[in-house]
């Protein structure tokens, strides 16, 4: 299975057209199965930028799933911030539902769950409610045979390159990455940093080894634009980031995990280019 990790698009005023379309095109050409967004989908929170946005990502013809980010909320809709089941009114109407999301594609080994992880004052630190943590660690063991993908906009870890000043990384992260731990989650896609990396963590009291992909910002000019394609099978990762440089979107390397724990020296990860 292809997917397309996507963060951070902020479909607004900082979009720039020359990388939409070139994002168009590449996402063509790799022919992904399926787009996991990882939140920040408008710039603003506007209902025209989730037009924008919800147009261009339904023009692709590809099934998508998403979280949220804090951008999705209004700068100037105090009310929003003050009452927080209306805070994601827009992003659910274009999107749908905003957490604990189960999707598993048709006849697939793999299954993605989405966790809302925005705090509804803007840019605010992100936090996952008790209630999701549990949703998680319940459904999530539900599929032994399967490997498992979460996806959220905050980070659960910091990202190389990116400051800690607006750092993000939630406060209840252990205790994700506990539950990951216990339920076979083999990777994490996160964004919110606008920093491509990819990470892999090793936790050898558990047997357990998780995947983290921080996507960039594809379609902006600052900070990396860049988004990943991910192929998953039930015993490999393979991860190659695309950065826009000149005029297009250009594979940057590719790094291949095995997605299932062994030891510390086979689990290390394979640099193919
Ligand atoms: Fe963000």
């Amino acid at each position: 299975m292809r997917i397309a990790h996507l963060s951070d698009l902020h479909f607004g005023r900082r979009v720039s057209r020359e990388k939409l379309l070139s994002l168009e095109r590449d996402i063509a050409t790799e022919s992904p199965d399926l787009l996991a967004i990882t939140g920040d989908i408008t710039d603003r929170g506007r209902t025209s930028q989730f037009r924008s946005a919800i147009d261009f990502l339904s023009s692709l013809g590809i099934p998508f799933i998403s979280v949220p980010g804090n951008r999705e909320i209004c700068f100037s809709a105090v009310w929003e911030w003050m009452f927080p089941p209306l805070a994601m009114m827009r992003y659910k109407e274009f999107f749908g539902n905003p957490d604990r999301i189960l999707y598993r594609p048709d006849q697939s080994n793999v299954v993605c769950f989405g966790l809302n992880s925005v705090h509804p004052f803007p840019s605010w630190p992100g936090s996952i409610s008790r209630e999701s943590r549990y949703w998680l660690k319940e459904k999530a063991a539900q599929f032994p045979e399967c490997l498992k993908i979460l996806l959220l906009h905050h980070p659960v870890l910091p990202v190389v390159r990116s400051s800690s000043f607006w750092a993000h990384t939630f406060s209840d992260a252990g205790e994700l990455l506990n539950i990951c731990t216990q339920t076979g989650i083999s990777l994490i896609l996160q964004g919110h940093k606008h920093r491509s990396s990819i990470m892999e963590v090793i936790f050898p009291e558990r047997n357990a080894k998780i995947v983290v992909s921080a996507c960039g910002a594809p379609l902006m000019s600052q900070w990396d634009p860049v988004y990943h394609i991910i192929d998953i099978s039930l015993a490999s990762i393979v991860i190659r980031p695309k950065e826009f440089r000149e005029g297009r979107f250009n594979e940057k390397g590719a790094y291949r995990f095995s997605s299932v724990y062994d030891d510390l020296f086979s689990s290390a990860s394979e640099r193919l280019t």
